[in-house]
């Protein structure tokens, strides 16, 4: 059997909430688990006796201490302590340089993807182990790159086996530029616990790039705040169930102030089930709140929220970015512009007029009867970008907005040479993790970088 080139490249998303992976082969969709590990109680009985029938409970070296992957659902009983014990290590897309369990979900989940995917020996004997690219965000400090690289090492050495070859490193708003085939453009990577907007010219212009404390996460938060004042308090404690929710009935404004004068059109009720359960949420009254989820994201400095605020609801954190202040209830047009203008003047048309949105939490949808009042996320941000002075812009959400930077990866991978060695100026080419005048694929992870 011949592996295919497309068999050597794996992607590696390590996203706020899910971690993508997978071979190029996979096409638009990798596989994909939740970005987070367990800590299980090891004196749990039931824990012990299951372990002792010999059901694996984790894939990785540190079975016993780590979960990763499905196998964490069994562990999410109703327990206290599940805060400390669940790790969620890209939260914000950077993680300390000494959080030691953070990294070791890191690790583990990094193993997971790779051993998925690894063929076994006999099978493949030709496999010499993929050509990774990880994309982290755009902020991610040295250190987490080479953390990033001493994981993939350390994997190899403790699997005996060559399953990362090379390595490379991109910012994830790159790989969506990457994906789009885009030179030069403002990319606005929405994910679950942050948001990421970088302008883009080759590659990202550092200088000017912002990180908003603010994701599907707030959203979350807003829901559950909505689901409270409705009356389902106890549905609101559960993270999933709230998250489904959102995804399911949240909406983008297309104009909030003439929602609240039609409040109680009845256009705006629906009644959220979840399959195979007696569980049925009726907003009533409150079902134009369904509007605020979406608003909140693009402009939670809406006075509407400033209620909410005073009572205690908490406003999305401020950020430093290149030595400035970014407040996190910033509109995200403001935040565009605040971005672009840090651009030289000649670009700042093309950045402008190249607006890539990216990210599950950019994937509102618009139901077909309420196309007066909802719309997506392209139309609001123009709209938004007008309303400030910044006219025909083009603003487009990518095909696949939640894969897309597993695709740029893939896409960088096929497209750079297998001789390019990595700079740590550009941060560009392979990291050689095998001594080239040593066959891949046996037991050797010597090589320094
Ligand atoms: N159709 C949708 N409408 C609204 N939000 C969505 C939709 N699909 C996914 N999301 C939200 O997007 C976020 C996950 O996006 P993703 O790009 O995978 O994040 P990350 O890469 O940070 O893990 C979650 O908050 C999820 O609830
Ligand atoms: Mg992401």
């Amino acid at each position: 059997m011949t592996l295919p080139k497309e068999f050597s490249v794996f992607g590696e998303d390590y996203g706020t909430s899910e971690f993508k992976f997978g071979v190029a082969t996979l096409g638009n969709t990798p596989d994909a688990i939740d970005s987070r590990g367990y800590f299980p109680d090891m004196r749990s009985a039931l824990l012990n006796l299951n372990s002792r029938s010999g059901k694996e409970l984790s894939t990785g070296r540190d079975a016993q201490m780590l979960v990763v992957g499905p196998p964490v659902a069994q562990h999410l009983e109703a327990r206290r302590d599940i805060g400390e014990r669940m790790v969620y290590p890209m939260r914000n897309g950077e993680i300390e340089s000494d959080d030691e369990r953070a990294w070791l979900v890191v690790k583990e989940i990094t193993r997971y993807g790779l051993l998925r995917h690894a063929p076994e020996k006999a099978v493949a004997p030709e496999f010499n182990g993929f050509k990774c690219v990880a994309a982290l965000s755009a902020t991610a400090p040295r250190y987490m790159y080479d953390r990033l690289i001493r994981i993939h090492k350390e994997i190899n050495s403790e699997e005996a086996r060559t399953l990362t070859r090379a390595l490379s490193i991109i910012p994830q708003p790159l790989a969506v530029a990457i994906s789009q085939k885009r030179l030069a453009c403002t990319v606005l990577e929405g994910g679950h616990g942050n948001t990421q907007i970088a302008p883009v010219s080759s590659g990202v212009i550092f200088s000017a790039q912002i990180t908003l404390n603010r994701g599907g996460s707030d959203c979350d938060l807003i829901a559950a705040e909505i689901l409270r004042d409705a009356g389902y308090s106890d549905l609101a404690r559960e993270a999933k169930l709230v998250k489904v929710f959102k995804e399911t009935l949240g909406l983008v404004p297309k104009n909030l102030t003439k929602i609240m004068q039609e409040k109680n059109s009845a256009l705006f009720e629906t009644v959220f089930k979840i399959p195979s359960t007696k569980i049925s949420i009726d907003l009533g009254k409150n079902s134009w709140q369904r509007f605020l989820i979406g608003e909140y994201f693009f402009n939670p400095n809406h006075e509407i929220f400033a209620s909410y605020y005073r009572r205690g609801f908490p406003r999305p954190a401020d950020t430093f970015n290149e030595g400035r202040t970014v407040l996190g209830t910033t509109d995200l047009a403001d935040v565009i512009i605040q971005s672009v203008q840090k651009c030289s003047f000649e670009i700042q048309p093309a950045l402008y007029q190249n607006v890539i949105l990216s990210g599950g939490n950019f994937a509102w949808h618009v139901p077909p009867n309420l196309t007066n009042y909802a719309v997506n996320s392209p139309t609001k941000l123009k709209k938004m970008l007008e309303e400030k002075g910044i006219a025909g812009s083009t603003v487009e959400l990518t095909k696949n907005p939640v894969y897309n930077v597993w695709q740029g990866c893939i896409a960088y991978g096929l497209y750079i040479p297998e001789n390019y060695e990595w700079d740590w100026d550009t941060r560009e080419g392979w990291l050689q993790l095998v001594a080239s005048a040593e066959p891949a694929g046996e037991q050797d992870i010597s090589a320094e970088i």
